[in-house]
C-alpha cells in the first residue's frame, strides 16, 4: 500500500532480517526495528526502503523509539511482522519466574501495546495485517523450554482475541508456530547438542530442519493481501515436525 509501512522487529535477526530483505524486494517500505543498532545499520543502513529503529521493545523508551520512526517516516502502519525474542532454556528445576517475565514481556506484552497502538482510531488502517510468533514448543512438550513455551501459548491466546477485536476495523491478526529453524537463537541449545540428538531432532522434522526463508514465506503471505480472509489462525510451518 502506498504511503504505509511494514514495521518488522527482530529485524538484525535470522527470520527478521530475510523477512524485511523479502518485503522491500516487494517494493514496500519497511521500519526495521531491533536490539542491535550496530547490526541494523550493517545489514540495511545502505537501503533507503529500510528505515531503523534501534532500542528494546519491551522498554518503554524503545517503544517511544519505534512510534517516532514510524511518524518520522510518515507512514501508516498496513503490517506488523513481530520476529523479536529470545529463548532461555533451562531445565524445569532451574526455571525463574523472572525468566518467564522476561520472555512473556517480548514475545506477547510488546505486540500487546503495539496492537493495541494500532488499533487506536488514528492509527487503523482498513487492510493492515499483523504476524505474531508462536512455536511449535507451545503445543508439544518442549523438555527444557518451559518458560519459553508457557511465554509463546500466551502469544495464541493474544492472537485470536486481538483478531476478534481488529476484525470489525478490516485489520487481520494472525501467528506462524514455526519447528526448528536453523537461526542464532536455535544454534544456542543445538549447538550443545550431541551428534546422536541433532540426527534426532532432524529426523523428527521429515522437511527438514527449517529456513529462515520458509518462515519469512509463510509471515509474507499472511502479511499479503493473499491471506484477506484468514484471521486469528495461528499457522503451523514446521516440516512436518508436528504430523
Ligand atoms: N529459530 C527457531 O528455531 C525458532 C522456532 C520457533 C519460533 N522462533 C521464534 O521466531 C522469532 C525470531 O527468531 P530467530 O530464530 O530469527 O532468532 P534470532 O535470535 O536470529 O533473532 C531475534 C532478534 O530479536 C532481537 N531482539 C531480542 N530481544 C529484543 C528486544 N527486547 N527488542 C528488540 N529486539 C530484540 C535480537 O537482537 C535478534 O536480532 C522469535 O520469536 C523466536 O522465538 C524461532
Amino acid at each position: 500500500m502506498d504511503g504505509f509501512c511494514t514495521v518488522v522487529t527482530g529485524a538484525a535477526g535470522g527470520i527478521g532480517s530475510v523477512l524485511v530483505r523479502r518485503l522491500a524486494a516487494g517494493g514496500g517500505k519497511i521500519v526495521a526495528a531491533d536490539i542491535d543498532g550496530a547490526r541494523l545499520e550493517q545489514l540495511f543502513g545502505a537501503d533507503g526502503r529500510v528505515a531503523r529503529s534501534a532500542g528494546d521493545v519491551t522498554t518503554d523508551e524503545g517503544f517511544e523509539t519505534l512510534l517516532r520512526t514510524i511518524a518520522d517516516n510518515s507512514c501508516g502502519v498496513c503490517g506488523f511482522a513481530h520476529f523479536a525474542g529470545f529463548d532461555a532454556p533451562a531445565p524445569l528445576a532451574l526455571a525463574k519466574p523472572e525468566t518467564f517475565s522476561a520472555l512473556a514481556a517480548v514475545h506477547a506484552g510488546f505486540p500487546l501495546r503495539f496492537l493495541g497502538w494500532m488499533s487506536k482510531k488514528a492509527n487503523r488502517v482498513r487492510g493492515a495485517s499483523a504476524v505474531l510468533v508462536s512455536s511449535a514448543a507451545a503445543h508439544g512438550g518442549a523438555k527444557g523450554h518451559a518458560a519459553y513455551s508457557a511465554a509463546k501459548a500466551a502469544v495464541e491466546g493474544l492472537t485470536r482475541a486481538a483478531a476478534a477485536e481488529l476484525a470489525p476495523y478490516g485489520m487481520r491478526v494472525n501467528a506462524v508456530a514455526p519447528g526448528v529453524v536453523d537461526t542464532e537463537l536455535s544454534r544456542a541449545w543445538t549447538g550443545k547438542l550431541d551428534k546422536e540428538q541433532l540426527d534426532a531432532l532432524a529426523k523428527a522434522h521429515p522437511l527438514g530442519i527449517g529456513t529462515p526463508d520458509q518462515v519469512a514465506a509463510a509471515a509474507a503471505f499472511l502479511l499479503s493481501p493473499d491471506a484477506s480472509w484468514i484471521t486469528g489462525q495461528t499457522i503451523v510451518c514446521d516440516g512436518g515436525f508436528s504430523l
